[in-house]
């Protein structure tokens, strides 16, 4: 596609973008009444307008019939959750019953790593990319240790090569081949949060999996934000948040996938009532039986609140569509890419190094920019003129375009901004 450098030529993408009029499905920040360029989907993604209604309802059913909500509310809280999954398997590319919606992230990373993460003499290392988000790291760490292993002995990082930003997937092969049959587990962010780089998840697995390891992705940069085909690729597990491009609120509802392949008792996991065989869950007997499938992983009560938030906007993703949001993802990206590659190249390309991979199947919505200088002065020269964007340190600016409630015109604001403030 051709695109153009003017404001009258982003205009004229909006009119002609079928998504546009879901900015409207969105409380988008105001100041003095102007509309906020937010470019920080990867981050907080913005409010579904509706998610008052949404919470509202649970409020009305809990006032109305108390805990009798469960099976007596005109959406029993019992099955509210089945909302939920089914548009999840969607944007993850699985079968309903291969997710869960429970927890957080990081809680749920522990957890999954207690089922797909068992070491023993012959095979005890986890492989997972070098800087990856602290958490994770923390999750490692502690994890391993709880197991009586020694991190540095049990980690393998694999590091961007010499003098460059991005791990190559070679890299990535090499080093499952290298390590493989001391190798339990494969952990991978789908899109590492630093640099915006997409992992070839496909290729990650396929190579776990020929080298008889477990494999699991982190996808909290990626749930919501780019294609994903888990069931097809094998993966055996995955942990996301929904509160970045799944818009679901500070401190969502996080989720998981767990391959059909994995669902059987064999495995273990830490357990709670909740994961227990829906039917007989009430007789409160001993010894736990778990429900099939990723809800069998489920430990406690679900958070209504948090559920509605989520369903509030996933019924937005499904209004839109996926392949419609995804198609426009593509266009939105290509058009920052084009907008973003012009301004290097007249400024100069070792003033602003663009540290997120440009090729189109190597990224998503977010772009990392590693300022050469007056980084921290341009991120805050660009909150003041409203366009928010986000800084992380030592010099990297990171912004994600989304295609749900961000403009072509969004775009052309942020890099004007961007070229005034560094010419
Ligand atoms: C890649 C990644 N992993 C883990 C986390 C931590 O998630 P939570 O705070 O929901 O546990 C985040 C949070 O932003 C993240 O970006």
């Amino acid at each position: 596609m051709l695109f153009s450098n003017t404001a009258a030529f982003a205009e004229q993408m909006d009119r002609e973008d079928p998504l546009a009029p879901f900015r409207k499905k969105f409380l988008v920040p105001q100041h003095n009444g102007v509309q906020s360029v937010y470019l920080l989907g990867n981050s907080l993604g913005l409010q579904p307008a509706s998610v008052k209604d949404y919470i509202g309802k649970i409020l009305d059913d809990w006032a109305a019939h108390g805990v009798e909500s469960f099976f007596d509310a005109k959406e029993p809280w019992m099955d509210y959750h089945d909302q939920l999954t089914g548009p999840l398997a969607t944007i993850v590319g699985a079968h309903k019953d291969e997710i869960a919606v429970m927890n957080q992230l990081s809680v749920n990373l522990h957890l999954m790593l207690v089922s797909f993460y068992r070491p023993d003499k012959k095979r005890f290392r986890i492989i997972c990319e070098a800087k990856a988000f602290p958490s994770d790291q923390y999750v490692f760490e502690t994890h391993v240790r709880s197991l009586g292993l020694d991190p540095a002995q049990t980690i393998v990082e694999v590091t961007p090569a010499e003098g460059e930003d991005i791990i190559r997937t070679s890299d990535i092969l090499d080093t499952i081949k290298k390590y493989g049959d001391e190798t339990a587990l494969v952990l991978f962010s789908g899109i590492n949060y630093y640099t915006g780089q997409v992992f070839d998840m496909a290729a990650i697995s396929k190579a776990a999996k020929a080298a008889g390891c477990r494999v699991g992705f982190d996808l909290a940069h990626a749930a919501g934000n780019i294609e994903l085909k888990l069931h097809e690729w094998e993966v055996d597990f995955a942990c996301w948040c929904n509160y970045k491009y799944l818009n679901s609120g500070p401190g969502a509802i996080g989720a998981v996938f767990i391959h059909r392949h994995n669902h059987d008792d064999s495995l273990q996991r830490f357990a709670g009532w909740w994961g227990y065989d829906k039917p007989t869950r009430f007789r409160m007997e001993k010894g736990f039986r778990p429900m099939a499938g990723a809800e069998g992983w489920q430990l406690s009560t679900p958070a209504l609140l948090l559920y509605a938030t989520c369903r509030a906007s996933l019924e937005i993703f499904e209004e839109a569509g996926w392949e419609n949001i995804q198609a426009k993802r593509k266009k939105l990206t290509a058009y920052t890419w084009f907008l973003l590659d012009e301004l290097a190249r007249d400024n100069g390309r070792d003033t602003m190094r663009f540290i997120t991979p440009a090729a189109p199947e190597a990224h998503g919505s977010q772009v990392s920019v590693l300022m050469a200088r007056r980084g921290r002065e341009t991120y805050e020269a660009l909150m003041k003129q409203q366009v928010m964007v986000d800084w992380r340190e030592p010099n990297v600016i990171r912004f994600a375009p989304v295609p749900l409630y961000n403009s072509y015109s969004d775009v052309y604001r942020l890099v004007s901004a961007l070229r005034n403030l560094t010419q």
